[in-house]
């Protein structure tokens, strides 16, 4: 069987940990050469050290993706390593709790904790968008998925800027997605449920009964399941695929 991204090269936001490390790995397992950014540079390190030692090809490079310059930096230095750009995981993100606003209400949120939510969660993957499109415009395609959230489709309590960005990255994915069809570049979101990472971590220890009792399947998500759909929707295998919003949720939008 042929690997699903031979000969390809993907750029993974935030892929140090969670969600974007189980994704670097699973493009480097189908073939592609995968530059992992994140902002914490050792963790980033550590997952190109991981696909290295299971046989892949990988750099690592470090900044904020809330940065125009940045984002530029990291999307240029991996069009210099590998000379094009096929496939971009635009990933990177944070939970309330990392802007002191856990279990804060709509009007409880304060602007400080707003404003960087929309920095880290919604204006990271415009300009994500903004510098990787002229990049597969110019080589006559590629394919980008965003990840959004069960929160992109669907309101949570004590989520409020959580859940504005996600709705808006969905917006975003989808115009992007009619704006850049005719060159051959396609925009997907990805709409996790709840997946075992350190973001969730505290939530898991003190709930997590609770959050599997609500999910149809009756558990939480592993980052390797999102994975499997991120490296899908990046692959050939969608071609005809884009403007899209997929949930992978063990069924928690169902109901
Ligand atoms: N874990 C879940 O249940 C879940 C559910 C739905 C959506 N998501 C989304 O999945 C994505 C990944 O989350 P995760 O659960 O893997 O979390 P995580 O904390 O394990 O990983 C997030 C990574 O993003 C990096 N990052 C954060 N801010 C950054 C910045 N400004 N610049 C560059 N890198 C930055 C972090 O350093 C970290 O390595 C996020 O967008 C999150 O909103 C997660």
């Amino acid at each position: 069987m042929t690997s699903m991204l031979e000969g390809k090269t993907a750029l993974v936001t935030g892929g140090g940990n969670g969600i974007g490390r189980a994704a670097a790995l699973a493009f480097a397992r189908e073939g592609a050469r995968v530059a992992v950014a994140d902002y914490e540079a050792e963790a980033a390190s550590a997952t190109v050290a991981l696909i290295n030692q299971a046989g892949g090809q990988a750099i690592s490079l470090s900044g904020d993706v809330t940065d125009a310059a940045q984002v530029k930096a990291i999307v240029d230095a991996a069009v210099a390593a590998y000379g094009r750009l096929d496939c971009a995981f635009n990933n990177a993100g944070i939970a309330p709790h990392q802007v002191d606003a856990a279990g804060l209400f709509t009007t409880d949120w304060s602007e400080a904790s707003f404003d960087r939510m929309i920095a880290v969660n919604l204006k990271s993957v415009w300009l994500c968008l903004k510098y990787e499109i002229p990049v597969m415009q110019a080589q006559g395609g590629g394919a980008i998925v965003n990840t959004a959230s069960i929160a992109g489709l669907i309101g949570l309590k004590n989520a409020t800027a959580y859940v504005a960005a996600k709705h808006g990255m969905i917006g975003l994915t989808k115009t992007a997605a009619m704006e850049y069809a005719e060159d051959n570049v396609r925009v997907n979101a990805v709409c996790p449920g709840f997946i075992r990472t350190r973001m969730t971590a505290k939530t898991l220890e003190q709930r997590e009964d609770q959050i599997a009792g609500r999910t149809p399947m009756g558990r939480v998500g592993n980052p390797e399941e999102i994975a499997e759909m991120v490296v899908w929707l990046c692959s050939d295998r969608a071609s005809y695929v884009t403007g899209a919003a997929y949930a992978v949720d063990g069924g928690w939008t169902a109901m």
